[in-house]
Order: C-alpha cells, then sequence, then structure tokens
C-alpha cells in the first residue's frame, strides 16, 4: 500500500508514463481490469480514457446509474456480485472513472472486495479532481444519510485529466469551484483572492494549488483526528441538505448543499466572533454571485435531525468547523441550536426563493 505522504496522483503528462507501465504490468500478469462508470461518464469519458491508456481496451466496464441516489450500499452489493461473477480475484484492478459518485463508491468497493484490491481514480469533474478523488477517503449514503458506512483507503493512482472537463457541464464546473473556495477559506487566503478574481474553471495550475491543499492537510491527519477536520467547512449544513431533499425526493448538488454551507457557516463564524462582518459579506458575495439559490425551500426544524448524525458531533452537541479569519481554519466549535435558527432566517432572507 502507498502511503499518505506519498504523492500518488498524476497529473496529466506528468508521470503518466507510470500508469502506462502500471497497466501494461496488470495486462502481462494477467489481472483484470474492471471500469466502473456511470451512464454519462461511459458515453462522454469512456472512449478518451481508452485512447489515453489502450492497455485498457479489453477491460471489463461496468456502469451504474449517475447521481448521488445510487451512491448506496445496493449499488456496491450489485458491484461485487458482478466481479465475482466474472472471477475477478485478489489481483483484480479497479478503475474509477467518474465524478465524485464514482469515486466515492468505487473506492469502497475496492476498498472492500476480496478485503481490498488495488484501485485507480479517474476523477472526470472538477469536484473529483481538486476533491473526492484526493485523500482516500471512500463511503456510501445509507438510507439517504451522507457517507455514514466508508472505509480511508488512498488509490493506487489517480489520474487527472483537464481534457475530461471538455464535456462537463458549465454548472458542474461551479460545483467543483465552491470546493476549491472551501479549501482556499480554510487554508490559504492568497489562493482565495486568486479565485475570487481569476473565475478560471479549469486551469490546470489552479486544480494543482487545491489538490496540493487538500494533499497536504491530508498528510498532516489521514484519519481526521483534528486538522482534516477543516475540509469540512460548509459541510455540516451541505450534508444535512442533502440527506433532506434525498429524503424529499428532490435533488440538490454536492456543490451547491457546499456552497449554501460556506455561507451559512461563516455567518455562524461571524457571529460567533471569529471573522469580520466585512469577511462575510466578502464570502457571501462572492459564492452568491457564483449560485443561485432560488429552487426549495427548507427549514431548521427539518435541517436538524440531519445535522445530528454528522460525524463531527460529540455527545449530541453540534460542532463545526468554523473560519477563524479567510484562509484559517478552526475546528470542532459547539454552536448553539439557536444560532444555527437564527443562520437559516438570515440566509432566507438573503435568498428569498429559501423562505422558511
Ligand atoms: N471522498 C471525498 O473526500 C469527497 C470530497 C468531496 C465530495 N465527495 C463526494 O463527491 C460526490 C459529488 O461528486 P460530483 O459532484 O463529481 O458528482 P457526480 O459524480 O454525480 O458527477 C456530477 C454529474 O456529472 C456527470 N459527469 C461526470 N463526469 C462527466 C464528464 N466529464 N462529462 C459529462 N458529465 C460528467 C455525472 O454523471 C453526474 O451526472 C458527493 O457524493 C460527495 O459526497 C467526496
Ligand atoms: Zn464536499
Amino acid at each position: 500500500m502507498i502511503g499518505f505522504a506519498d504523492s500518488s496522483y498524476i497529473l496529466s503528462g506528468i508521470r503518466k508514463q507510470e500508469l502506462i507501465d502500471f497497466l501494461h504490468d496488470c495486462n502481462n500478469q494477467k489481472r483484470n481490469i474492471f471500469v466502473l462508470c456511470d451512464t454519462n461518464t461511459i458515453e462522454y469519458c469512456l472512449p478518451l480514457f481508452q485512447t489515453l491508456f489502450p492497455q485498457t481496451k479489453s477491460a471489463s466496464v461496468y456502469c451504474i446509474q449517475s447521481g448521488e441516489a445510487y451512491k448506496t450500499i445496493e449499488t456496491a452489493t450489485a458491484f461485487w456480485k458482478f466481479l465475482l461473477q466474472q472471477q475477478a480475484d485478489k489481483h483484480t484492478v479497479i478503475v474509477n472513472l467518474g465524478g465524485g459518485v464514482i469515486t466515492d463508491l468505487g473506492g469502497f468497493a475496492a476498498s472492500l472486495f476480496k478485503r481490498g484490491v488495488d484501485f485507480i481514480h479517474v476523477p472526470t469533474t472538477l469536484l473529483a479532481m481538486v476533491d473526492a478523488a484526493i485523500g482516500g477517503k471512500n463511503g456510501v449514503n445509507i438510507d439517504g444519510f451522507k457517507n455514514q458506512s466508508g472505509s480511508i483507503v488512498i488509490p493506487r493512482y489517480v489520474y487527472i485529466d483537464t481534457e475530461f472537463l471538455k464535456s462537463l457541464p458549465h454548472v458542474e464546473k461551479v460545483n467543483g469551484y465552491a470546493e476549491m473556495i472551501k479549501h482556499a477559506l480554510v487554508a490559504d487566503k492568497l489562493f482565495y483572492k486568486s479565485l475570487s478574481e481569476q473565475r478560471n474553471f479549469e486551469a490546470l495550475q489552479i486544480i494543482e494549488k487545491a489538490i496540493a491543499i487538500k494533499q497536504s492537510i491530508v498528510a498532516s491527519d489521514p484519519y481526521e483526528i483534528n486538522e482534516r477536520k477543516l475540509l469540512n467547512f460548509g459541510h455540516t449544513i451541505a450534508h444535512a441538505l442533502e440527506s433532506m431533499y434525498h429524503l424529499q425526493r428532490q435533488n440538490i448538488s454536492h456543490g451547491k448543499a457546499v456552497a449554501v454551507g460556506i455561507i451559512v457557516e461563516s455567518y455562524l463564524s461571524c457571529k460567533m466572533g471569529f471573522i469580520s462582518e466585512a469577511a462575510l459579506n466578502e464570502i457571501t458575495g462572492f459564492v452568491q454571485s457564483l449560485f443561485k439559490f432560488d429552487d426549495k425551500d427548507f427549514n431548521v426544524e427539518k435541517l436538524l435531525p440531519f445535522m445530528m448524525a454528522d460525524k463531527k458531533n460529540k455527545q449530541g452537541q453540534l460542532r463545526f468547523t468554523l473560519l477563524e479569519s479567510i484562509g484559517k481554519g478552526v475546528v470542532d466549535i459547539p454552536v448553539p441550536i439557536a444560532m444555527i435558527e437564527d443562520a437559516f432566517h438570515w440566509f432566507s432572507k438573503q435568498n428569498p426563493g429559501y423562505g422558511i
């Protein structure tokens, strides 16, 4: 297994040959390669992937429905059954070709199949390139509750190629930007500044920087004892929203949920006395210029039970990762429920479509 400090990710061009050699060796050693896709990536990304890596042309392909609703233990079980039918063994290699749903689910399935087989992430959304495919967290949702079962096992390789972004709808690029903004807010003020000024969704340089921030946080705390919790900024709210939408049989993208989370949790950071009102306005203005929050309504009473399922809580007390300043996060801050209610009222006033 590769250690967390090792750089296992490959940006297109750089070290690509290493992955080609690995796949070539797999073929020579008759190791089975399986490619996991969803209904979009099989169409938009598999042909490019097979052109980049012809060694995978005879690999078996398993395709799942696209969407968060399929990031479940049931989908993983169906995939495991398929692998068994295909006589997959301990030496099997799984390539996860897709967005964060595919990398989370495929990593989860691979990390448990036969007690763990090699897997390679090929992220095809911006969000997966800068976040989901980096750092070794794999998982599935249970009854709509986010990431309730999972593992922390890092892939053998992560191959990042911005060519895949060419077919990605703009709205998905903006979703990825939300996670980059989160990385910047908790760790790097200058990066935040360049994200807010440049608004370039697919520059390799920016992607590289975002990955480097995540890699460095993960390397210092792979099992999320402390510092890795920084990356949860915006996510207590985001995960609760996603679960609630799921229960109502509605959809919200992870990136958009994170955007709401960034705004609401920045408000909490301000009310808890950490960031200034000017910083709150700056963050809110920037995020609201990227996302339009006008679709569904939510309310605190509905959201609170979902927040209670958050893994960061201790003894029923809601704990958040907040901002001490732009570029510096702070973890494990207990926040009173009344303040969370206040935050939602404030958010609704700013975004009338979200009324409560
Ligand atoms: N493990 C982690 O550390 C981590 C971090 C952040 C997010 N996540 C998880 O990632 C998931 C969200 O990831 P996502 O936003 O990538 O969602 P996703 O995988 O659902 O992809 C978004 C949409 O884009 C489509 N798509 C993917 N690549 C495409 C391409 N190149 N061209 C055209 N369409 C394409 C997909 O089929 C899907 O419809 C959530 O489940 C979230 O919890 C995990
Ligand atoms: Zn996220």
